[in-house]
């Protein structure tokens, strides 16, 4: 196993969040890092930026080559202030960029392509090393950190994911209707669950939650008792 060992996670904890697009992911985690003082990483925007540099370039999805020479020139950050995480592609701010439906679509297939993965997987191994992070993404739990003291795999029906999804869309005034928004969620639950690279997949020792009918406070109570738990375990050890 590459991922650094449990014990060596010197600032707490690494906690996995997979689920499929609009479980809630991002919401949760955010909050959750903030209620536990750690770090949020946000694997998707990584995803997103290398996709969106690769619209920009022209590389088609299924280049490998072309992908390989794009992710040796590509820098992506995760950029940390007090309120909000900024998504730099080669120093550039692209944290809204990266969240248009077109380049969704993209990065849904960028991410199936083992140049991608392999090159992103050895950024977020290095970033989570020290733990005290929460990753959020498709494989964390069972390929980035399958050593993760925590796994959470979260998901909801994708009629209620479909309309998170649009809400948040409609907010930013995006013209895409709700019917449309449900179907992007579905044709992305099957690129992610059945491309040969790190599919999503529920951890064998992951805790599910599914939030279709719970609100975040509920779901955030239950991931806090969990991981408040596990700290314990861990100091008591
Ligand atoms: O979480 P998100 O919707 O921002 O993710 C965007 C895309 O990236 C999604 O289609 C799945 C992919 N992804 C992935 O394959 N592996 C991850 N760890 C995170 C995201």
């Amino acid at each position: 196993m590459n991922s650094s060992s449990p014990g060596n996670r010197e600032n707490g904890l690494v906690i996995a969040i997979d689920g499929p697009s609009g479980a809630g992911k991002s919401t949760i985690t955010k909050l959750l890092a903030e209620r536990l003082g750690y770090i949020h990483i946000d694997t998707g925007a990584m995803f997103r930026a290398i996709a969106l540099s690769a619209s920009r370039s022209g590389v088609r999805p299924d280049d490998d080559a072309a992908l390989t020479e794009l992710c040796s020139r590509t820098d992506v950050v995760l950029q940390r202030s007090n309120c909000c995480c900024t998504v730099l592609l080669n120093g550039e701010d692209v944290s809204q960029a990266i969240r248009t439906p077109e380049i969704s679509a993209l990065t849904s297939k960028i991410s199936a392509r083992k140049p991608v993965r392999e090159n992103l997987l050895i950024l977020q191994r290095r970033m989570g090393a020290s733990g005290g992070v929460i990753l959020e993404g498709r494989d964390i739990g069972t390929v980035v950190f399958p050593d993760a003291e925590v796994k959470f795999f979260l998901s909801a029906s994708a009629e209620e994911r479909g309309r998170r999804r649009y809400l948040e869309l409609a907010a930013k005034g995006e013209s895409i209707t709700l019917e449309e928004t449900i179907a992007a969620v579905v044709a992305r639950d099957e690129n992610d669950e059945k491309r040969e690279h790190a599919p999503l997949r529920c951890a064998d020792d992951a805790i599910v939650i599914d939030s279709t009918r719970l609100s975040i406070e509920e779901v955030l109570e239950t991931m806090e008792k969990v991981v408040r738990e596990r700290v314990l375990e861990r100091k008591t050890a």
